[in-house]
């Protein structure tokens, strides 16, 4: 298969691309399009041979249920039993934007999206190409993190290219997304609201408006499924570095990459990746970091641990931990 590229610029939006890429979704076809946390991997959320279309290309357990994404409330509430008033708050907040709330689900959502759980996850992106997209399809798009299940998620078209080409039918490039991480997951299903997954709208933000909300599933039990698998891996092994920088550079064979916000560790390093001034920048980086090393032959990845201080940091260190697999030095 030849994967169309269609290049979208989100200040000057071609009407004509939208609805070509809109196309491949009515006839049951994968495309990879930009929103403001990661780029997505989309399908017809009703069309359930497309959606098993997605697990097969990504290698995604098919335990592990979807995010419906839509273009307005109205459809959303097709999907869920009901938005309830806690749900309608959040929705008023942060929607469009990179929160994603689980709700007790409607007949229309189905099990190939669902990995047949009472809920389901519902996302209405802020990115005006998502949006666009969104709106043109008409129905609910099904849509992970469009890269091959354990790989760090894309930021940017390229990165998408390098897992799917050939793959999918589309792919939309609209540049590099804005978080870099995917959006806070939480459940409403359950009291009181849990938030499953850490994203660019903090538990701060989150408990203005739900007081009572918390990080964390039931004991033992990951609630979101996907939490419980290898995630955001580079090929090289990454280790998070809170010391010295250069003694822990100096404890390595191979080509190090450092990734750090200062850069005085040019010079131990052979490969140095800046990751910014704050931990908004690092979050936005992250990801295409950790594949840039990779694309450049890196041994090992020292990563700095996060400063703190920024609405992402929590889920910036969440990514990062699990990238190193609990490696912190
Ligand atoms: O920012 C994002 O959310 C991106 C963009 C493309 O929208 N999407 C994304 O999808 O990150 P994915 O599939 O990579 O991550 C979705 C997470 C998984 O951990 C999954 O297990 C969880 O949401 N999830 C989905 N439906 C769920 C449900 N009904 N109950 C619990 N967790 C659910
Ligand atoms: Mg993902």
């Amino acid at each position: 298969m030849k994967t169309e590229v269609l290049r979208i610029n989100p200040l000057d939006m071609d009407g004509k691309a939208i609805a070509r890429a809109a196309s491949i979704f009515q006839r049951g076809g994968l495309v990879a399009f930009p929103t403001e946390t990661v780029y997505g991997l989309g399908a017809d959320a009703d069309n359930e041979a497309a959606v098993g279309q997605i697990f097969a290309a990504k290698g995604r357990p098919n335990d592990n249920p979807l995010i419906v994404h839509v273009a307005d409330i109205a459809l959303c509430e097709t999907y869920v039993e009901h938005i309830g008033p806690e749900a309608a708050r959040l929705m008023e907040k942060f929607w469009g934007g990179p929160l994603t709330i689980i709700m007790k689900r409607s007949k229309r959502a189905k099990d190939c999206v669902t990995a047949r759980l009472s809920t389901v996850a519902l996302r209405l992106p802020s990115h005006p190409v998502a949006h666009a997209l969104l709106k043109e399809a008409k129905t609910g798009i099904a849509a992970p993190s469009a890269n091959i299940s354990g790989k760090p998620s894309p930021t940017i078209a390229e990165h998408v290219l390098a897992d799917f080409d050939g793959k999918i039918d589309c792919i939309i490039d609209s540049g590099a997304t804005q978080y870099g991480l995917e959006s806070t997951v939480i459940d409403l299903s359950v009291v009181p609201p849990r938030i499953l997954r850490p994203g660019a709208v903090s538990l701060d933000m989150i408990r203005e408006i739900l007081p009572d909300a918390a990080y964390g599933g039931l004991a033992g039990a990951p609630r979101s499924p996907g939490m419980k698998y290898k995630h955001y891996a580079p090929k090289a092994p990454v280790i998070v570095v809170s010391g010295d920088m250069t003694e822990e550079a100096k404890r390595h064979k191979g080509r190090v990459c450092i990734i750090d916000y200062d850069e005085a560790y040019r010079e131990p390093a052979d490969l140095f990746l800046p990751c910014g001034k704050d931990d908004a920048d690092y979050g936005a980086r992250l990801f295409y970091l950790l594949r840039l090393a990779d694309e450049h032959g890196a041994d090992v990845i020292l990563a700095r641990n996060p400063k703190g201080g920024a609405p992402i940091t929590d889920a910036l260190k969440n990514r990062l931990y699990k990238s190193a697999g609990g490696a912190v030095v």
